[in-house]
């Protein structure tokens, strides 16, 4: 029998890769957005990758009433929960936003998983809940959390802590959180990618509007910082390897007799500066990219990488593609929704 997976925010950037990538893994996905992050087009363009055409349900994780609902109308083999508010910068002005979306999201759609008790779950959390690493900056999952920067990360932070004593309270539930490091890139046909709504806060959409001329230039923040060439260094995921590390972590939930409690990295285990992705970018698209350096961004991590030792023996899973495969599949998307040839 076909497993059907509901995914809350489906038709998001990384929830709508996932759902490529449960389709071709012969799961069932089940979408329920709003699209108030997204566009409805991502559908038809889920059925143009996959031919097949994902089940949506319209609305919004925080009605409990339609959370049930669904639990009840549909035989669940496991919960994949994206839907939630990510920019760090919005969420010091808006706080109550994200507490209150993220937060309630989280529990409305852990609600019924705990009364049910058998469902697998899997969290996107992420590696802000690391902080600004002390010492080592090859984090794994052992490495202590830290006082989170931004209400976006304490929703990160909280929501771990509320599957974590949820776990504690029913150890028969089967949990996972993955700490994504940093998404980027869109799938290679060109069809999905990242949509942001006005001015992009996270790097390779900037780059990208950048090099589509959208902006003058891009301002690369902080060239002082102790790295390898004084900008900041990240980990960054290619979206498409990100999106089969959910099917890893439902597979593998779907397969434990017991309940269990899972944290894991997802990451390539390197660490890229901001100036040694730019000049990939330029590099692999044979393309020019003004930029200047400015200011430090206020709360900005120096350096953070993933030990991605336990995605590999927990889950079987490694990153497929590097920063070359990222940048090219971002700047094909970028040009395919601006019609440049
Ligand atoms: C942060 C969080 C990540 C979260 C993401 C959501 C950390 C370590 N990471 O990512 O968990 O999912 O926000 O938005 O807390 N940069 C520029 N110029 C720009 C834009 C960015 O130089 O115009 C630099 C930033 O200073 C940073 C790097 O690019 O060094 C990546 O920035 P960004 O893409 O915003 O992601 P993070 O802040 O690392």
């Amino acid at each position: 029998m076909v497993k059907k997976v509901l995914v809350t925010g489906g038709a998001g950037y990384i929830g709508s890769h996932t759902v490529v990538e449960l389709f071709r893994s012969g799961y069932e996905p089940l979408i329920l957005d709003d699209y108030r992050n997204s566009e409805v087009s991502v559908i038809g363009r889920i059925k143009q990758i996959t031919g097949k055409a994902p089940e949506v349900i319209l609305g919004d994780v925080c009605d409990e009433d339609l959370v049930n609902e669904i639990f009840q109308n549909h035989k669940l083999s496991g919960v994949i929960h994206f839907a939630a508010y990510k920019a760090v910068g919005e969420s010091v002005e808006k706080p109550l936003k994200y507490y209150s979306n993220n937060i309630s999201g989280l529990l409305s759609i852990l609600k019924p998983i705990c009364e049910m008790g058998n469902i697998p779950f899997v969290f996107s959390s992420s590696c802000t809940v690391y902080g600004e690493p002390q010492g080592l900056k090859e984090v794994n999952e052992q490495t202590p959390r830290s006082i989170p920067t931004s209400p976006y990360g304490y929703t990160k932070w909280l929501g771990e802590q509320i599957i974590r004593d949820a776990f504690l309270a029913q150890k028969e539930l089967r949990l996972m959180n993955l700490r994504y490091f940093n998404p980027i890139g869109a799938h290679p046909s060109g069809l999905i990618g990242e949509l942001p709504i006005g001015k992009p806060n996270n790097l390779v959409p900037f780059i990208t509007q950048t090099a589509a001329g959208i902006h003058k230039e891009l301002v690369i923040f902080g060239n002082n910082y102790p790295t390898i060439d004084g900008t900041c260094v990240r980990d960054y995921i290619h979206v498409v390897d990100l999106a089969e590390a959910h099917v890893k972590a439902i597979d593998y939930l779907l397969l434990q007799q017991k309940g269990c409690r899972e944290t894991v990295n997802i990451g390539t285990g390197t660490g890229t500066s901001v100036l040694e992705l730019v000049n990939t970018f330029k590099d692999e698209n044979k393309i020019d990219l003004k930029f200047s350096f400015g200011p430090e961004r206020p709360g900005d991590v120096i350096e953070i990488f993933a030990n991605v030792n336990y995605a590999k023996s927990l889950l079987g899973w490694t990153s497929k593609n590097d920063t070359r495969d990222a940048v090219r599949d971002a700047w094909n998307w970028e040009k395919s929704i601006r019609n440049i040839k």
